[in-house]
């Protein structure tokens, strides 16, 4: 008993020992996921409306052409974009192809926790969900790029979330639309009601989970850092205290079994993912799931009725988006069905293509991880090439 309490005590010693060491600026990271490939980097710093400072990556590209922003999904970050290096990584395909290429990080990740007046340690900080993401995040990313590159209109690749905040802010902010020459969206999470994976039923216990977050006064869910649970999994990982199996285990029941992710990269994935996020995110997404609706957050009768002026939180109006819009999709995804992304189609005024993934066992993350997704990313970096910058595709 006492022997394997003092090895604990001295495995976790080890291992924070290792993550300290290991520990790197986010912004040393960043610049590292780009040049360790020998490709070009420049970081930059965008302010949001709301006085959140969010990291935009940029691997400069030839002039000319408009630039492409890449947004990844709820936990991710713009490392995932990168992760499976030249040739395969969707950052590196787009950029040999001469785009110029912007990766963006939204408010609460690893690499865009700074606010003007708020500090990531107060709650205050961690009161947003997707619907702020969309509504200041990604129009502030939007509107630099554009000034800096002095293009009229910008390419958006998103994925998941990046397909949410993208709706949120199309719908929201109509007057947006016009500044986008294509906009691709795979597995875009709006409708969800289809989801099976085991990680929507967490987040629909919409009540526990809020009363969790109040008494611990813990808002921020899956952070990094050293002594965060998953710097712990990753320093142990790469010790071989973890072993790959166990993680893969543990990925798949919430994904859905399907072994695509080279157990190289999968060393690499873990030193940055998952990268944090607020548990607001993960409440307006269980709130979606239970009202099998794309709607606002539900802050429950009364401060709806102030905020809406109704009970019941408003749908987003998708028919104001009308930027042309094409849709990637797998009818193996457990967190964005096949069923739910057709019924999203069906909402939009605008689709232009829709493309369903041939893989059967293609899963939610197989976006990001997929040993062959750069087939799926040479298809959309093609299609960027026919797009003129006025959003006509030249046929
Ligand atoms: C783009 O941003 C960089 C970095 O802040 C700055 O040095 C450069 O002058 C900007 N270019 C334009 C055209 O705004
Ligand atoms: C797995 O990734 C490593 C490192 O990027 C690479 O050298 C190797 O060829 C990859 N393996 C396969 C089967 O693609
Ligand atoms: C782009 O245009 C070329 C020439 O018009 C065509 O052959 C090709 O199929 C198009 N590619 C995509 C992805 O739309």
């Amino acid at each position: 008993m006492a022997g394997s309490v003092v090895l604990k005590l001295i495995l976790t010693l080890v291992l924070c020992t290792v993550q300290v060491l290991c520990a790197k600026k986010p912004a040393e990271v960043l610049r590292h996921s780009v040049t360790r490939y020998g490709y070009p980097v420049e970081l930059h710093k965008v302010t949001t409306q709301d006085g959140y400072i969010l990291s935009l990556v940029r691997i400069p590209g030839k002039s000319g052409k408009a630039p492409v922003l890449i947004l990844h999904g709820l936990l991710s970050s713009s490392v995932d974009w990168t992760v499976q290096g030249p040739d395969k990584s969707i950052s590196f395909i787009a950029s040999d192809e001469g785009n110029d290429v912007w990766l963006g990080n939204v408010r609460g990740n690893t690499f865009s926790k700074e606010h003007k007046t708020l500090s990531s340690k107060e709650s205050e900080f961690w009161h947003f969900s997707f619907h702020e993401i969309g509504l200041y995040d990604l129009p502030a990313m939007v509107d630099y790029i554009r000034s800096n590159t002095s293009s009229d209109t910008i390419h958006y690749v998103g994925h998941s979330q990046g397909g949410t905040v993208f709706l949120v802010m199309a719908s929201m902010r109509p007057d947006y639309n016009r500044k986008f020459a294509s906009v691709h969206l795979m597995a875009p999470a709006a409708y969800i009601y289809h989801a099976t994976s085991p990680a929507v039923d967490f987040a629909s216990r919409i009540d526990e989970l809020e009363m969790f977050a109040k008494l611990t006064r813990s808002y921020e869910i899956g952070g990094r850092g050293p002594g965060s649970s998953m710097d712990l999994v990753y320093a142990g990982h790469k010790t071989g205290l973890v072993p790959t199996s166990l993680v893969l285990t543990n990925i798949w029941y919430l994904v859905g079994v399907h072994d695509s992710i080279n157990r190289t990269v999968l060393g690499e994935i873990l030193a940055n993912t998952p990268a944090g996020c607020s548990v607001y995110q993960l409440l307006h997404y269980g709130q979606n799931y239970l009202a099998k609706s794309f709607q606002m957050y539900d802050y429950g009768p009364v401060r709806n009725i102030q905020r809406y002026g109704s009970k019941i939180p408003p749908e987003y109006p998708l028919q104001k988006v009308t930027a042309p819009i094409m849709l990637y999709y797998s009818a193996g995804d457990n967190f964005v069905p096949a069923e739910d992304v057709e019924e999203l189609a069906d909402q939009l005024p605008n689709v232009v293509h829709k493309h369903m993934i041939g893989l059967r066992k293609w899963n939610h993350i197989d976006y990001l991880f997929d040993g062959s997704a750069h087939r799926l990313y040479r298809m959309i970096v093609a299609s960027l090439r026919n797009q003129s910058a006025d959003g006509n595709s030249r046929k």
